[in-house]
């Protein structure tokens, strides 16, 4: 599979949001990766459905929009009119997680199941067939700019092999401490859409470096 680049905005300037994604998109990133946090499920509050609609705005790029939420059942429909294309939900929270997911495909958006670094992978062997993506979380979700954890790199590899059985059209995300020098390992093991926030908005060479940077890695 080609290698797929989300930027996540949570690392951008949110003061200048409509011309940060203007310039990941004419960097060349594939998609925009919008984390979602309510300081319950994770110890961070970040933005909205407002903020997605705006994104929406401003680029034609896919919105990967990222729930880190309690209850994300009862927020999907205003993701999916927001304008998100793809919505993922953690495994860890969510009795019904066959119900939230065939939601999301209702509502006409792909669907993804995520699992957090203490989560194994033997929790989502059931939905496989239902998802297009897996998203391995590389650090503890809720905040930007953390260390990449190398012990989840058995984690995608693994999930790459249960995807090749099971699924193999679909994707395999991964997200946090993603950068220059951990996105070849990553690649390597299975993954195919890399998130970087810190990487791309916080290269002090400007955007456009942070993306040449991690596309060179993985030439
Ligand atoms: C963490 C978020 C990530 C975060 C990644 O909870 O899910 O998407 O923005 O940030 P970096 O790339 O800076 O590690
Ligand atoms: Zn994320």
């Amino acid at each position: 599979m080609q290698p797929l680049l989300s930027a996540s905005i949570l690392a951008a300037d949110f003061s200048a949001l409509g011309n940060q994604i203007r310039l990941a998109e004419a960097a060349g990133v594939d998609w925009i990766h919008i984390d979602v946090m309510d300081g319950h499920f994770v110890p961070n509050i970040t933005m909205g459905a407002l903020v997605v609609e705006a994104c929406r705005r401003n680029s034609d790029l896919p919105l990967d929009v990222h729930l880190m939420i309690e209850h994300p059942e009862r927020h999907i429909e205003a993701f999916a009119k927001a304008g998100a294309d793809w919505i993922t939900v953690h495994i860890e929270n969510n009795a019904n997680i066959h119900r939230t997911l065939q939601h999301i495909q209702e509502l006409g958006c792909k669907a993804g199941i995520v699992l957090n670094p203490g989560t194994p992978e033997s929790s989502i062997s059931a939905i496989l067939p239902l998802v297009a993506m897996v998203l391995v979380m590389t650090v503890n979700p809720g905040f930007g700019g953390q260390t990449f954890i190398p012990e989840t790199l058995s984690k995608v590899e693994e999930i790459r092999r249960m995807l090749n059985h099971t699924n193999p059209q679909a994707h395999l995300e991964v997200d946090g401490g993603v950068s220059a020098d951990t996105i070849a390992e990553l690649h390597r093991a299975g993954a195919d859409v890399f998130v970087a926030g810190t990487a791309i908005f916080g290269h002090p060479n400007g955007i456009q470096a942070g993306v040449d940077d991690l596309r060179r890695a993985i030439k």
